[in-house]
Parts: structure tokens; sequence; C-alpha cells
């Protein structure tokens, strides 16, 4: 029986991801640093599964997209051109009674939402990281932290399209690190000063990219759907007004999801036009124009740009998946279940020993444990009871829990618990991993 939908709220995901050793809120020993966060041996896993996932899309499993992982910090001529010098601001107003900041634009009033001081005037504030690079820190020596992957793709254009010989319409993809220096941040891993981003830069002819934006718009929702195992319903695409469009963006429409906290974006899929190759030019001096063979002329190309977050992706696997059921007629008989999908979970199987003070018994399941995991991760429980066991399975989303009883040890057969229906069935050893194989698919 399922509990109302209202129950997946962030206070309990929230408490689960720390409690489980999902995410922890970062240097937490010396009182913590707001707006950074730090990934626990589950979330670790969780986390890399959604990033095998993305790159096995957008990259491996097409013939003209090739991947990249540039440098995150770069000169501020990248930046200059890029743009981001100039108009990577947000307005920041401060309350001149208790000195707290805000962004204006989250803001309906002029008196302080927490005391109702009065606020500043807005004033911009950019928020890229600066830093200097070398032993001398000086105007000569300032560099950034980039606040997206894409200018680093854009750097490279003509290396990666010199090196791979790639015909339009190709993209090059990333998965790294980016940096912020939000006014607000905020909703547990939502908004915060250090994130990951998926970024593919898609190139195409300039007369093609409507129908390339369009193409984008409807893959990408199809990702998160099919591929990551989002309910639909829970999803929307939204159109930017002309007035929210960044200062690169003809066009561009976020895929949202309707997080506790209100409809908000996952994702924007970006019609950057010529913009940034054409800036970059104009700033390097170099020629990054592409040669059409097969129309015997030079130009440059427009860019279609599907941009994801992994940690909102982490938080919206973990809301969606998060669910409770009454197993019992006591209040406390609930069942916290992750239902994520097996090639996301952090152990794809866990494996108990009946009981952990019979040899024989650990002795066999130690054996089908070492045999399972060079495959894929692979969790080992003898720690209380079977069904403590199985509960403490649930609330991390492992999809399946083999147990070594006495039985095994007669008819070389295991029991296999199904996380979702919470069935029962047995199997032969021999047959474990070939099952499990084809249960998980591609991993
Ligand atoms: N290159 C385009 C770009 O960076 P964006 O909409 O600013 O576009 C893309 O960022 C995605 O990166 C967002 O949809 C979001 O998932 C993620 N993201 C952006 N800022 C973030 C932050 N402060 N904390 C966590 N994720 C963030």
């Amino acid at each position: 029986m399922a509990i109302e939908e209202e129950t997946v709220t962030m206070d309990k995901v929230v408490a689960l991801a720390k409690r489980r050793g999902f995410v922890f809120g970062s240097n937490e020993i010396y009182g913590g640093l707001s707006g950074f966060w730090d990934y626990g041996p589950l979330g670790v896993e969780l986390k890399q599964s959604i990033k095998r996932v993305w790159w096995r899309s957008i990259v491996h499993m097409r013939d003209n997209v090739v991947g990249l992982d540039a440098s995150i910090i770069a000169p501020p001529a990248v930046f200059a051109a890029s743009g981001h010098l100039q108009n990577f601001n947000d307005p920041l107003v401060e309350c001149e009674k208790c000195k707290r900041r805000f962004r204006a634009d989250d803001i309906d009033s002029d008196v302080c939402p927490v005391c109702g001081g009065h606020l500043t005037p807005p004033r911009q504030f950019n928020t890229m990281f600066q830093t200097h690079v070398g032993p001398v820190a000086d105007d000569a020596s300032v560099a950034y932290l980039r606040p997206e992957t894409a200018q680093g793709t854009f750097v490279n254009f003509k290396n990666v399209m010199q090196t791979t010989s790639r015909k339009l319409p190709f993209g090059i993809a990333q998965i790294g690190k980016s940096f912020r220096n939000e006014i607000t941040t905020g909703n547990f891993i939502f908004r915060s000063r250090e994130f990951e981003q998926m970024e593919l830069e898609f190139f195409v002819k300039p007369d093609t990219d409507d129908e390339w934006f369009e193409y984008w718009r409807t893959e990408r929702m199809r990702w998160w759907v099919e591929d990551l195992g989002v309910s639909r319903e829970n999803l929307r695409i939204r159109d930017h007004e002309k007035s929210e469009l960044s200062h690169y963006s003809k066009q561009t429409s976020d895929i949202e999801y309707a997080f506790p906290f209100g409809q908000k974006e996952l994702e924007g899929i970006a019609d950057r036009t010529d913009y940034d190759l054409k800036a970059h030019m104009a700033g390097s001096g170099q020629d990054l124009r592409y040669f059409d063979q097969e129309l015997g002329e030079h130009y440059v190309p427009y860019v279609i740009e599907p941009a994801a977050g992994v940690d909102r992706a982490v938080l919206v696997v973990l809301l969606d998946a998060y669910d409770e059921e009454q197993t019992g007629t006591k209040p406390s008989d609930v069942r916290t279940v992750l239902r994520l999908k097996p090639r996301l979970a952090p152990y794809k199987v866990a494996v108990f020993p009946l009981s952990a003070n019979k040899p024989d018994l650990v002795q066999r399941a130690r054996g089908i444990y070492e045999s399972l995991r060079p495959y894929f991760p692979v969790a080992w429980d003898d720690i209380g009871n079977v069904g403590k066991r199985y509960r403490r399975q649930d609330e991390i989303g492992t999809p399946w829990c083999v147990t070594v009883d006495y039985q095994t040890l007669e008819d070389g057969t295991v029991t296999i618990r199904d996380r979702d229906s919470m069935e029962q069935q047995r199997y032969p050893v021999d047959e474990l991993l070939p099952t499990f194989l084809r249960w998980l698919g591609p991993l």
C-alpha cells in the first residue's frame, strides 16, 4: 500500500541522504561552508551511474559526438570574449539593518524578508570565482574558475575539428565541475556554488538550428524519462520569455521538475547561435570557421546546447524514487524504499549469509559475493536479522538481495529477493551472474 504523495518531502530525502551516506554538508567538522556539498560512498556511486548513462546516450551511442575534458581554470581573455565578465551578473540587494544579502529577483518588495529592514538598490554582482595563477597575486595573474563547461569546448573547437575530421552536424560533450558564487544557495544540492554539469555543444549549419533545437528538446526529455526513469508527469518543458534569455541565446527551453519547493529547472536547451565561436574568433584572432566541402565555403557553425546539472539529477532521482509503504497495521510498520532504476542503484545486488556465525554459510556467501564483484558493485551484509538487512537495502535502492541458507549447501540454490515486489525465488548459484546481467541490461 502506498502512502500519500506529500510524504515525499525534502526533509525526508535530505535526512535519508545524510543518514545513509549519499550527501554530506562540506567541511562539517569546521562548521561547514555554505553552498558546498560532499558526496558520500553511496552518493558517489549514484552520481557516477547518472554520468555514465548520460555519456553513453550522448557520446558512445552517436557517430557524430565526441568527448572532451577541458581545464576548469581559464584566463580572463576567455571570459572577456564569451561575455561572462560583462554579463554573468546577478542583481544583489543588501538589507541596511541586518546586512543579509539577496538576489533582487527573488524579492518582491523593498524591505528585507527576514527583519523588515530597508533594502539597498540592486547592484550587479559578477558570480564568477576569481583566483590567481602562480606565486604572485596581482592583476596580471588573475584567472577564473569556469561558470560553465561550455567555454572549454568552444576554445577547443578547432583542436577537436582538426583531430577528428568531423562533418557538421557534430557535437562535443563534457562532464565536469563548474563554479558560481551564487548570492543565495539552498534547497540542498539544488543550487550550490560548486556543482557538476553535463553539457553538449552540438554544432550545426546556421540555417538548420531551429530543427536541431526541436530535436534536442524532444531527445533530452526522452532521456530523463526512459534512460533515467524519472516520472513523465513530474517533468515539463518551459520556453524562456525573451527577457529571460542568457546573453548568448536566441531561444532556450528548460526541462523542469516538480520539486517539493516548486517547478524548477533541471536542464536548459539553448540555441547559442554562432555567438561564442564568433566571440572567440574576435578575442583570439584565430579562424574558427568550418569549411563545408559540399558547399565549398567557410562559415561559423551555430550551436545547440543541452546543459544538465548532475547534482540536480541526483536530487531528482532521489525524490522521484523515494517511497514509503505501510507493511503492517502499526504506524511503525513502514518500509522506506528507493525505487531506483537498477542501473542507477549504488549497489546492484546485496549478498547475505543467513547467519553470520555459521562459517560454512559465510564462506559460501563470500564466494558468491566475490564472483559478482568484478561485474557491478555488490554489497555484503551479515549484521542483524535478514528482515532488517532487506530494509537497509530497500532504503538505499538495492534491487536484489541474495541470501545463502542451509538449502544452498544441499542443492546449490539461493533466494533472490526483489526490492519492489518483496517476492523471493530460488535460483541455482550458477545462474546468478547471467540472470543479473540480463535484468540489469547495459550499465
Ligand atoms: N552552458 C549553459 C549553462 O550553464 P545554465 O542553465 O546556467 O546553462 C545548466 O546551467 C544546468 O546546470 C542547469 O540546468 C542546472 O541543472 C545546472 N546548474 C546551474 N547552476 C547551478 C547551481 N548553482 N547549482 C547546481 N546546479 C546548477
